[in-house]
């Protein structure tokens, strides 16, 4: 069953995460933490920076990224490998030998996707999976489809993904509403932890801020499993907890006397 923690605003969420986080290191020292990317994770990673500023040592902890673009370089502003140095490892103390990440210029993401899934395993795979979850239901970059893959994949970028996480620059802004337009302004390819990693996380750590996210996530708190909304399979397992703000817990401005209470 899927926990829903629900906290007043998104800087909580970010404070709350971060403080889920700290403990697992500081109880594990040697835990393997998949890591988020994307606004929502921003101002955990700011946390998480400053308690490493006040001793918390991340020296022995191995971590994976979730999810990242083919074909885009480093210096890349959408690049999710810079983002992570820019807002964690810059910040903290994980070992660079203990970092792992897409190769996003690989000559060959399906086996460069079989190389991460034998890291994985060889880390002995996630104690904690950080999680955000797209407007279209999607955990890391598995997209709503036909069906899921448990391993390690390449993806092609649901439309709407591609809207949003290109700074929702709409199509005509992005100068030619083709696909290939689209193309060469944004990457429309990504590769992506699959759903197996994720399940067989020992915890899962959802973040969620925001009205656009709502509809997704009470989809995937109350709707069935299915394909359709990947956030639904982590109904299966048994240690997974949403932050969510009002606006992704769907309670309205007024949230009522009894949603109050219910904010943790
Ligand atoms: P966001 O992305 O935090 O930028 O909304 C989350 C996601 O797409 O998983």
């Amino acid at each position: 069953m899927i926990k829903l923690v629900r906290l007043r605003t998104p800087a909580e969420v970010g404070l709350r995460a971060a403080q889920i986080v700290a403990e697992t290191v500081e109880r594990r020292p040697q835990a393997v933490l998949a890591l988020p990317t994307g606004n929502t994770p921003r101002g955990m990673y700011k946390e998480l920076g400053r308690l490493h500023d006040q001793g918390l040592d991340f020296s022995g902890v191995t971590t994976f990224m979730l999810d990242e673009y083919i074909g885009v370089a480093k210096d890349n502003r959408y690049s999710f490998t810079r983002y992570l140095d820019e807002h964690f490892y810059t910040k903290v103390n994980v070992s660079p030998a203990r970092r792992h990440g897409f190769d996003s210029l690989c000559a060959d993401p399906e086996a460069e996707c079989r190389r991460y899934d034998r890291a994985i395993a060889e880390a002995g795979g996630f104690d904690l999976a950080i999680l955000g979850i797209g407007s279209n239901g999607h955990v890391a970059f598995n997209e709503p489809g036909e069906f899921f893959s448990l391993a390690s994949h390449t993806q092609r970028l649901a439309d709407d993904t591609i809207y949003r996480n290109s700074g929702r620059l709409t199509r005509e802004e992005q100068g030619s509403d083709s696909e290939a337009g689209l193309a060469t302004e944004f990457p429309t390819n990504a590769m992506t932890v699959g759903m197996g990693a994720v399940l067989n996380a020992r915890s899962l750590l959802m973040l969620a801020t925001g009205e656009a996210k709502s509809g997704a996530i009470a989809e995937m708190m109350n709707g069935r499993v299915t394909t359709r909304l990947p956030a639904s399979l982590l109904q299966i397992h048994d240690d997974c907890s949403v932050l969510a703000d009002p606006a992704a817990a769907g309670d309205s401005g007024n949230a009522s006397a009894e949603k109050q209470d219910s904010y943790d």
